[in-house]
């Protein structure tokens, strides 16, 4: 009789990274999927993946991740799924990042805009819409009204040679769920910020690394390994709410 959560996901790319990950476990824990990104086409045939293999997953393409194109795509999800029909959104993930890699003096205007405004100003836009749904939501049986997460890096915590601008932003990202998990626990909601401190093995890594360092499990993370976390975070009760995690493959200097 109970109708499944919703989970919903910021950020998935072409589908080979962490939130294309973590769309396939949280299917697979018996979630609904809200999968939105900017390419219309990754998003559909991640969907229709998720949809064969037993799961509910609809893609929510938006143009950009302006503040206004985020609201849009809560708009378009519950007009897929209504509120009143009793659809929850439980777990919600922002997993988008603009990564600016380069030496402070060759960092333009436009790529300190573009930082902030992806990883900061966009994380705003999308966790007020998560938070006003989870304030909407009748306490689960963990005691709680949802879980928000965010995918950190290395940068979040420490700048370095070329991080200037994605350092900025990562932090950022970082003191927003720091206070927000603050502000709302009160309300029972949980906001977990999960610092990423090494490579993660997507496809954009994999063109960079050799085969001997992408099957070394020692060295890169796994999407798999770290959507594990995210699922664990998502079960966790009222008594015991983890705001941060780190999590480091057996082998990186640290
Ligand atoms: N890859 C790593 O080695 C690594 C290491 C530590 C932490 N992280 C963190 O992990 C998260 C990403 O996960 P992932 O690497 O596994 O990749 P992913 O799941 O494929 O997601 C990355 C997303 O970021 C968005 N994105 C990339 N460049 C952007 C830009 N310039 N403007 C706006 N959006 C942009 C893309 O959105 P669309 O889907 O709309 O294209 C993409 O979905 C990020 O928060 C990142 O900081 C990554
Ligand atoms: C900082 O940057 C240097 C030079 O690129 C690199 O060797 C080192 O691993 C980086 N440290 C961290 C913590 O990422
Ligand atoms: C994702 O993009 C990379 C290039 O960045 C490409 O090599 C890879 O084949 C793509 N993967 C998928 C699943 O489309």
């Amino acid at each position: 009789m109970s109708i499944r959560p919703i989970f919903v996901v910021a950020g998935v790319g072409n589908a080979s990274g962490t939130g294309a990950a973590a769309a396939r476990l949280f299917s697979k824990a018996g979630y609904r999927v809200a999968l939105i990104a900017r390419d219309q086409k990754s998003l559909q045939t991640l969907a229709s993946k998720l949809s064969e293999d037993g799961g509910e997953a609809h893609p929510f393409a938006i143009p950009s991740y302006a503040p206004q194109d985020v609201r849009g795509a809560f708009t378009a999800i519950r007009k897929q799924w209504p509120k009143e029909q009793g659809n929850d959104i439980r777990v919600a993930l922002w997993n988008t990042a603009a990564a600016v890699w380069k030496p402070f003096l060759e960092i333009t205007d436009e790529e300190v805009k573009e930082g902030l405004e992806v990883n900061v100003a966009a994380a705003f836009a999308f966790s007020r819409e998560v938070i006003k749904e989870f304030k909407s939501n009748e306490l689960n049986e963990l005691g709680k009204r949802g879980t928000l997460l965010f995918t950190g890096a290395t940068a979040g915590i420490r700048g370095n040679v070329t991080t200037s601008a994605f350092a900025a932003g990562k932090f950022g990202e970082r003191a927003l769920s720091q206070s927000l998990a603050k502000e709302f626990g009160k309300d029972n909601i949980h906001v977990a910020h999960a610092i990423i401190d090494g490579p993660i093995l997507t496809d954009r890594q994999r063109s960079r690394h050799d085969t001997e360092w992408q099957n070394d499990q020692n060295v890169r993370l796994d999407p798999e390994s770290i959507a594990k976390a995210y699922v664990y975070l998502a079960n966790q009760d009222r008594s015991a709410f983890t705001w941060e995690l780190d999590l480091r493959p057996a082998h990186v200097k640290w």
